[in-house]
């Protein structure tokens, strides 16, 4: 596995496989790798000739106050999962080649980055969507992997690729998660034991109200008093950021089951703030 810190030099070698012919699969991750980001560069080996994977804790995409500083970072115990899964570059750009002190491009998806987690994260979509700009930019994909766990950025890449007419094709993944259901996620390393077992409220939940709406329940008000109510009942949850029946384009409240809806959840565990979605027909 080659690792490339150098932006010119990923942008040339780039470059030079699609000159050959090859397509190129990428990743784009923050780093502390685990299942699901391994499930995404699995498929990417799947349908590509080179698979790209870049690890940037991307400053940007972090509120004041919110957790970038302490954010996990293991660049060795990374760089081996990825040599053992047969990744070909691993791109771990510089801060200061990213960000110069002259920065001031930004990319602003209007109408979808204010919702839901974009609500509570105010900044949040637009350092995501200026950061994946940028690295497609320098990575030049073919197919760009993103996991359906966090459902929003999902819609908003794939928003931000057809409006900016760039040639790549957006993919989604199904989430992983851990045996007893909770999603994983690099976050879930600040969980204490406790912690971690109160966590398993929100997919209990998204479950709950998944089977309801199977059953028949047709008011999203009843669904979304219904989650409320169980995530509630958790004393670890401090906070509950939203709970809901979502449009899956336009990332509105729904007023009315029909077709296919998000139900999808955001709060905080002591200090933790996880997010979890699950799609129903
Ligand atoms: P990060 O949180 O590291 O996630 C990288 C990719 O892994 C994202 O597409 C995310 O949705 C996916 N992922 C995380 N947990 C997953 C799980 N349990 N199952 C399936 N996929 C999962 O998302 C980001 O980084 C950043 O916002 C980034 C896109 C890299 C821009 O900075």
């Amino acid at each position: 596995m080659r690792i490339i810190k150098n932006i010119k030099e990923m942008q040339a070698t780039s470059m030079g496989l699609l000159r050959e012919g090859k397509t190129i699969g990428f990743v784009p991750t923050m780093g502390a790798l685990h299942e699901g980001h391994l499930s995404l560069l699995r498929a990417a080996k799947k349908d590509n000739d080179i698979v790209v994977v870049s690890i940037f804790v991307n400053p940007l995409q972090f509120g004041p106050g919110e957790d970038f500083e302490r954010y996990p970072r293991d660049l060795e115990g990374d760089s081996e999962k990825l040599r053992k899964e047969g990744v070909d570059i691993l791109f771990f750009p510089d801060m200061r080649e990213m960000y110069p002190s002259d920065f001031r491009t930004y990319v602003e998806v209007e109408g979808l980055s204010e919702k839901l987690c974009g609500a509570f994260r105010p900044g949040h979509f637009r350092g995501v969507a200026t950061v994946v700009t940028k690295l497609f930019n320098i990575v030049k994909p073919s197919r760009a992997y993103f996991g359906a766990k966090d459902y929003q950025q999902t819609v908003i890449i794939k928003r931000l690729v057809n409006d900016l007419n760039m040639d790549i094709e957006v993919i989604v993944c199904p989430t992983v998660r851990e045996p007893d259901g909770l999603a994983m996620s690099s976050r879930n390393l600040y969980l204490n034991p406790e912690e971690r077992r109160a966590a398993l409220v929100i997919y209990r939940t998204l479950q709950e109200v998944a089977g309801l709406i199977k059953k028949g329940e047709k008011n999203p008000e009843v669904l979304k008093m219904h989650a409320l109510k169980a995530l509630g009942s958790e004393p670890l949850v401090s906070s509950i950021d939203y709970a809901g029946i979502y449009d899956p384009e336009s990332l509105e409240e729904v007023s009315e089951i029909k077709g296919r809806v998000l139900i999808a959840i955001a709060l905080r565990i002591g200090q933790t703030r996880l997010i979890d979605n699950i799609m129903v027909e």
